[in-house]
């Protein structure tokens, strides 16, 4: 134990000493030291204010920028001391500056508070990573793309209930990732817009006495304007709540795509390879190659819901405005941001790997009855009423289940016998309705499954890309 703490920042009016685990609980330095350089960037326009508006002189706030520029040195060159005694990031940089410019780094702190400090780092933090998750969401989505071009045309069932459903492409199951990352990316940008704003000028919570520039300050920061509400501006995170919202929400969609990437690596599937490279062995089994990937990102997906509820549950009660709980806000939020960029860039190279095998895809179309559907609506087509034409291909389809055949392996003759005498088939029920081509064809509209669609789908999201 200290004899006492007077060598905390805030330590005026206090004689007890902080016991060294007290000092261990209540210190954030060990992790909001990661946003350093977000803290000076802040102090720089918060003193440059200073001085166009003469709360300190020019020649203090030269010495503050020439301080500062050598604080950036020493961390970036690793010799800079972090101090647990210094509590947390502000005060280990400022307690630098001090030392080393004097007076005028004791003069940085003017006007300002902790409380609207830490809100604009973590705001400054999180839009940084914000533009770096959107670069690595697009270079994912191209892969995704460039795949759905390349298997356009690839067969493979679609499933419902993971039973055979009706045949789709490849492409077109690509296209549809690239359709929810999509819509994750427009969230993000979403979210981007309402964490902008400025908190500095806020100070503790109620504002500053002083004769403050804060659009100034916003401006110097590529803010878009400044918080409303001083209260608001120190006390709430819904921003950071509101991206990892955003980022649960891509690694939920990363989590399917896993689920998928497991199932499709399956000996009984067979319908893809990815390279060794992001395949593990097994200590026992010579022959595995395992998908650890795709389950470590289907795994992940839990702990960032779970940063998200730790700062939902964080907020929930805190009456306004700054209070301690935020400090608890970090954690779970750099998480998530690391979670979310090492999944992105490791999902974009593993995907740049993957090879598709056509034939079990085949194979596996042959076994469902994939183009029951098409049977009934080629029914349609020639009269039956569509719940008529649902009856009549059940029962074609329990015949071939009998005869362990596809339906298009029933004759004309056996194919005639399940539908009404007025009806009459003819050839073309197996080159219009019974082969995984037609199916394909068929569905030729935005949205739909033909290859045509894919491409166009496809040629759309380049453009925008
Ligand atoms: N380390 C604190 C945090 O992360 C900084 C703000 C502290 N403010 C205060 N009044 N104790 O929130």
């Amino acid at each position: 134990m200290e004899k006492n703490n007077k060598n905390y920042t805030w330590a005026g009016r206090f004689d007890e000493p902080m016991s060294d685990l007290l000092k261990r609980y209540n210190a954030s330095v060990n992790f909001d030291k990661r946003m350093w350089r977000q803290d000076i960037r802040g102090s720089l326009a918060h003193a440059k204010m200073l001085v166009k508006q003469n709360i300190i002189s020019a020649e203090d706030g030269e010495k503050i920028q020439n301080g500062m520029q050598q604080i950036i040195k020493e961390i970036e060159s690793g010799e800079f001391q972090w101090s647990l005694d210094l509590e947390d990031v502000h005060f280990n940089i400022e307690s630098r500056l001090i030392a080393l410019v004097g007076d005028a780094g004791k003069r940085l702190h003017t006007a300002r508070s902790r409380n609207d400090q830490v809100a604009t780092d973590i705001r400054l933090f999180l839009r940084d990573n914000v533009d770096l998750i959107l670069q690595k969401l697009t270079d994912f989505r191209k892969v995704l793309v460039n795949l759905a071009e390349r298997e356009a045309a690839t067969a493979m069932p679609g499933l419902t209930h993971l039973q055979v459903a009706q045949p789709i492409t490849f492409g077109h199951h690509m296209m549809a990732y690239f359709e929810m990352f999509s819509r994750d990316f427009a969230r993000l940008q979403d979210c981007r817009k309402r964490l902008n704003f400025l908190p500095l000028g806020a100070a503790a919570l109620a504002g500053t006495g002083y004769n403050i520039d804060r659009e100034f300050v916003a401006k110097e920061l590529g803010f878009d304007g400044v918080c409303k509400n001083s209260l608001d501006a120190v006390s709430d995170r819904d921003f950071a709540i509101e991206f990892s919202a955003a980022a649960a929400m891509i690694m939920m969609h990363i989590s399917r795509l896993s689920e998928e990437l497991v199932l499709w690596m399956n000996q009984r599937f067979g319908y893809i390879k990815l390279s060794d490279g992001f395949c593990t062995g097994s200590s026992i089994m010579p022959q595995k190659k395992n998908p650890d990937v795709p389950e470590l990102a289907r795994g992940k997906t839990g702990r960032v819901y779970g940063n998200l509820t730790a700062l939902l549950t964080l907020m929930k009660s805190q009456p306004l405005a700054y209070n301690k709980d935020n400090q608890e806000d970090k954690e779970p939020l750099f998480d998530s941001i690391d979670t979310l960029i090492d999944t992105l860039c490791i999902f974009t190279e593993m995907l740049q790997t993957l090879k598709t095998n056509p034939k079990p895809m085949a194979e596996a179309l042959r076994q469902g009855f994939a183009t029951a559907t098409d049977l009934a609506d080629y029914l349609v087509r020639k009269g039956v009423a569509f719940r008529d034409a649902h009856a009549i291909v059940g029962a074609a389809v329990k015949s071939a289940e009998q005869k362990n055949c596809d339906l298009a392996e029933l004759s004309l003759a056996e194919l005639q016998e399940f539908c009404p005498q007025n009806i009459t088939l003819s050839d073309d029920v197996y080159s219009k309705a019974l082969t995984v081509e037609a199916a394909l064809k068929a569905r030729n509209h935005v949205g739909g499954t033909a290859v045509e669609q894919v491409l166009l789908a496809v040629k759309k999201a380049k453009e925008n890309l």
